[in-house]
């Protein structure tokens, strides 16, 4: 896609056809579980404006920190294990900033254990989302954001849900909204189209109807403010 063809979304259905656009990278799409650039571009042409602090406090591969630096935004992309030296290494439950300091927030954090990320065992992502515990620790996160995030300020976070053989249908986004929920009032949901994931392969479509399960076809995206009076 070209990059004078970009429009901000109009409707809460959003469906991207690459995970990039122009002719630079934002981020590396060789990456597992790399966020379209698209979805960033957007939240922050409606969120936020130059000169404003962006965080991104698990990163991956650097689609937030590209995205926001063409957009003249300032940006600090942390992440568990660093996939470039733009990167701090951090634990996102724990974010070295101060209270109040930022002002847009964006994550799409592991969804389950299903993508190895690394062999760090901070990772979230080492956690099944059929465990209680892989909520709690994102729980952690969500209280870290809503600290350093300004009063007024709009946090984003995107997440998929799970279909396991032996557990069936796992909410992992109305799960995670829950938390995040007590913490921030809703501004948003938007669904984004899931494209290009492993399962969309004639073997797994065809599981899907023997076994009668559906594959993922969305994603949640969280629209979230911090309130501004408590
Ligand atoms: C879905 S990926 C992020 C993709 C990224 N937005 C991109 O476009 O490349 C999730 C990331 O969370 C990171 N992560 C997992 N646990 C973490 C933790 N405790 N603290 C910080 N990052 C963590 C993983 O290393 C992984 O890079």
């Amino acid at each position: 896609m070209n990059k004078d063809e970009l429009k901000v979304e109009t409707t809460t259905l959003w469906n991207f056809p690459t995970q990039n656009y122009g002719d630079k990278p934002h981020g590396d799409n060789k990456y597992r579980g790399v966020t379209p650039a698209f979805i960033i571009w957007n939240l922050l042409q409606r969120y936020t404006k130059r000169g404003d602090l962006v965080v991104d406090p698990m990163c991956g591969s650097g689609t937030t920190i590209d995205v926001a630096k063409e957009l003249d935004r300032k940006v600090i992309g942390y992440d568990i294990v660093p996939y470039r030296e733009d990167i701090i290494q951090n634990d996102s439950r724990s974010i070295p900033l101060e209270d109040n300091s930022v002002d847009f927030v964006f994550v799409d954090s592991p969804y389950s254990d299903n993508i190895k990320y690394s062999n760090h065992p901070a990772c979230i992502g080492k956690i099944s989302c059929e465990k209680e515990d892989f909520f709690d620790e994102l729980e952690k996160v969500v209280k870290e954001i809503y600290r350093i995030l300004k009063a007024g300020k709009v946090m984003t976070w995107l997440i998929g849900d799970h279909w396991r053989k032996k557990s069936g249908f796992i909410p992992v986004g109305f799960k995670l909204y829950q938390r995040l929920t007590k913490y921030f009032d809703t501004v948003d949901l938007v669904c984004v189209t899931r494209r290009h994931q492993s399962s969309n392969t004639p073997f797994w479509h065809e599981r899907a109807r023997k076994y009668n399960f559906y594959l993922r076809g969305f994603k949640h995206l969280f629209i979230m403010r911090k309130p501004k009076k408590i």
